[in-house]
């Protein structure tokens, strides 16, 4: 996963865990491509979830969305074609949204989650593969098939 570009993205509640997540993965070899904010000055999250969003469907990479829930940024981010996005909040739930959901983004609410746990949400997410099960394949396809 290294050789590919993560990007991340926040509204300003999630500004200091973007960067606090784009600290670990600079100290971790990963390349990052930062779509912002820049602030704490208040922004409009779906403005960050498209450009995010946009860049992962095309360049078929992972990205990081964190707004004050992450709930914002799954709603707006799923509206994307080609974007499976998972708000996690746990190590279980980034492990699982890889394994079954094959999630190409992770949401993490920067208000309702720690920067520890976010951190290690990010890890996991970026570690695991998704399961390559027939069972998870089949209902990732119908996932897919209701995008059109
Ligand atoms: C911004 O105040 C807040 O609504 C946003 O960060 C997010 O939590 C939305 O889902």
């Amino acid at each position: 996963m290294q050789n590919k570009i993560v990007a991340l993205g926040s509204d300003h509640g999630g500004y200091a865990h973007k960067e606090a997540i784009k600290r670990l993965l600079g100290s971790k070899g990963f390349s990052v491509k930062d779509f912002g904010t820049n602030s704490e000055e208040s922004v409009d999250y779906p403005e960050f979830a498209e450009k995010v969003c946009r860049f992962v469907a095309k360049e078929k990479t992972f990205g990081i969305l964190i707004c004050g829930t992450g709930i914002g940024m799954s709603i707006a981010a799923n509206k994307i074609k080609g974007i499976r996005a998972a708000l996690c909040w746990s190590e279980a739930t980034a492990r699982l949204a890889r394994e079954h959901n094959n999630a190409n983004i992770c949401c993490i609410g920067g208000r309702t989650t720690d920067k520890d746990t976010a951190l290690k949400i990010v890890e996991t997410f970026l570690s695991t593969p998704f399961s390559r099960g027939e069972r998870h394949k089949k209902r990732i396809e119908k996932i897919g098939a209701l995008e059109h």
